[in-house]
Order: C-alpha cells, then structure tokens, then sequence
C-alpha cells in the first residue's frame, strides 16, 4: 500500500509533465479524497500575513474564552465525546460577507482576508476545472452545478487547537466528512494532528510550509456519482503547539440541486449495468441533515436523502 501523502506541483500542470501531474491528480481524488498543493499561485507574503494576524486575533480576541472553556471540559477525567478542543469562528464570503459582523476583526485582518479568499475562490475553480479534464466532463460544468440562484457559497472556518493537557480525553475535531464541495485548507506549517482514514487507517495530513492542502466533499461524491469519495478525517489534539487551520469550503449555493452527473452516470451502466447510487436534492435540504448528523457515517445521510429525492435526469 503507497502511503505516501499525495502532493501535486501546480507548476508541473503546465509543460512537458502536465500527463504525469494530471494523473498524480487524478489519483489523489479517486483513491484518497486528499492532496496537498504547491505553487498554487497564491503568494507566500500574503499567507504569511494571514498566519500573522490570525495567530494575533487568537491572542487578543479569543485565547481567554478557550481558557475557560478548556478548564470545564476535562474537569471530570473522563473522555468528552460530544465537544471538540477547538477555538472557532466562520466568515462568510459568498455570496454574502458576514465580515462586517465580526465587530472584534482590525481593519488589517478583514482586508487580508477578503484579498485571501478571493485568492482561493480563483484557484477552487481552477481546481474544479482540472477534476472537469480528469473526470471527462465539459469545462466549467462542476461550477455550474454548484451554481444556486446566486452562485456558489464560499465561506472559512478560522480554527485554533491550542495545546490540550489530556489528548486522550478529547478529540481536537471528531472525525467527519466534509459536506460540500471542495475544501482548502491553509494549516499551521509546524503543528500537525489533521489525519484522514486511508485504507482503514489514519494517515497524517504533513505540514508544509506555504502548501494548501485539499480535500473532496460529499456533493463532489454525489455529482461523480462515487468516482470520487469525500474521505474520514479529524483533528488530534496534541500536547505541545497550537495549531492553526484555516479552512475554506467552496460549496453549491443553497438552492443549487445536486445530482450525480449524466454522462458518468452512464459510463458506469456501459461498465457493469450499475444505475446511479447517489439521489438528486436540494442542498440545502443536505446541510439541514448534516449539522444534526455531521459525527455520523455519509452513508445514512445519503440514504435518507434518497427517500426524498427528486427524480434524476436521464440526460
Ligand atoms: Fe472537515
């Protein structure tokens, strides 16, 4: 079994070793949900200003809440099942900013990570682009069919997980899949503990400088109708270090339905008579299942989607 993390250069997917990069590529998605992306095109001066005024807003604005919370969590001595060692809060960006909201953000922080975001959202969809090529699916058509009303949704998880005196009581963050579509993750160069299931074993996600690291979410699943899978991962906390992820996560927009593409739909039957597995939905209707059940198997929540699923286009 090849262990070994998958770590495309984006710099290889011009030239003479685009063929081998897009196969790296294709591989990572269909049998790991995961990869790790260098030269990305996004700056190393604007990601180390990120880290900066995060690692900043951490101190200033929320260290002392998870102090108190972190002294309740494990006064019992017995592991906690049911809340996570993370310090966390969500800005929105498509296809509404929450930013001005968030009154405790310098005016410093916001612009960096308005500028950071609309970084990500160019390379997502060049990403979605590239998965289009390796899945034989016409340019553009992952887009689109994360294309609600109003576009796509893009918003990013600002997490901390500061250093936990009893890792064995606690998880950083419980093991999920991710419900969206694609997802990128700008985590701590030093710190580790994100790992995803591979092959019925969990595999470090590696921290690299300047790197984003990417993972595949359940409606990507859906649409390759299984082609590719949204894969297990969470987050252990650690005794030393304090982590920093940021997350990004470029979903369909709320009223986008999704539903397991056409033309991979039938290239599966030609193969083995196989009908499309996965249902057609609202995905909204998906997210309202999947913060009740975001700790439990993806499997029941796409059977329970199927009871009220929409009909899927033949063509
Ligand atoms: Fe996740």
């Amino acid at each position: 079994m090849d262990c070994s993390f998958p770590v495309i250069n984006m710099e290889k997917l011009q030239g003479g070793e685009r063929e081998k990069a897009m196969e790296l590529l294709r591989d990572a998605c269909e049998n790991w949900g995961f990869f790790e992306l260098l030269n990305h095109g996004i700056s190393p001066e604007l990601m180390d200003e990120v880290e900066r005024l995060t690692k900043e807003h951490y101190r200033k604005c929320r260290e002392q809440k998870f102090k108190e919370f972190a002294s309740k969590a494990l006064e019992n001595g017995s592991e906690v099942t049911d809340v996570d060692w993370e310090s966390t809060f969500f800005l929105a960006d498509l296809p509404v900013s929450n930013m001005s909201e968030l009154v405790d953000m310098g005016a410093d922080y916001r612009k960096v990570m308005k500028e950071f975001a609309a970084k990500l959202e160019m390379l997502a969809d060049g990403l979605l682009d590239l998965l289009c090529e390796n899945l034989g699916l016409e340019k553009g058509y992952l887009k689109k069919a994360f294309c609600g009303s109003k576009g796509p949704s893009f918003g990013t998880k600002v997490s901390a997980y500061p250093p936990c005196p009893r890792p064995e009581l606690i998880k950083g963050l419980r093991a999920h899949t991710d419900a969206g579509g694609i997802i990128l993750l700008f985590q701590d160069d030093r710190v580790s503990g994100l790992q995803l299931l591979k092959d019925g074993q969990w595999v470090d996600g590696p921290p690299m400088r300047h790197s984003i690291v990417v993972n595949l979410g359940d409606q990507l699943e859906v649409i390759t109708n299984g082609k590719y899978k949204s894969v297990l991962h969470r987050v252990v906390a650690l005794t030393d270090g304090n982590r920093m992820s940021i997350a990004s996560f470029y979903n369909p927009g709320s009223d986008a339905v999704v539903f397991p593409a056409p033309t991979l739909v039938q290239k599966e039957a030609e193969k083995d008579d196989a009908a499309a597995v996965y249902p057609r939905f609202v995905f909204e209707d998906y997210m309202k299942l999947y913060v009740i059940q975001k700790f439990q198997a993806k499997e029941p929540r796409f059977e329970a989607m199927k009871a009220t699923a929409l009909p899927i286009p033949t063509s």
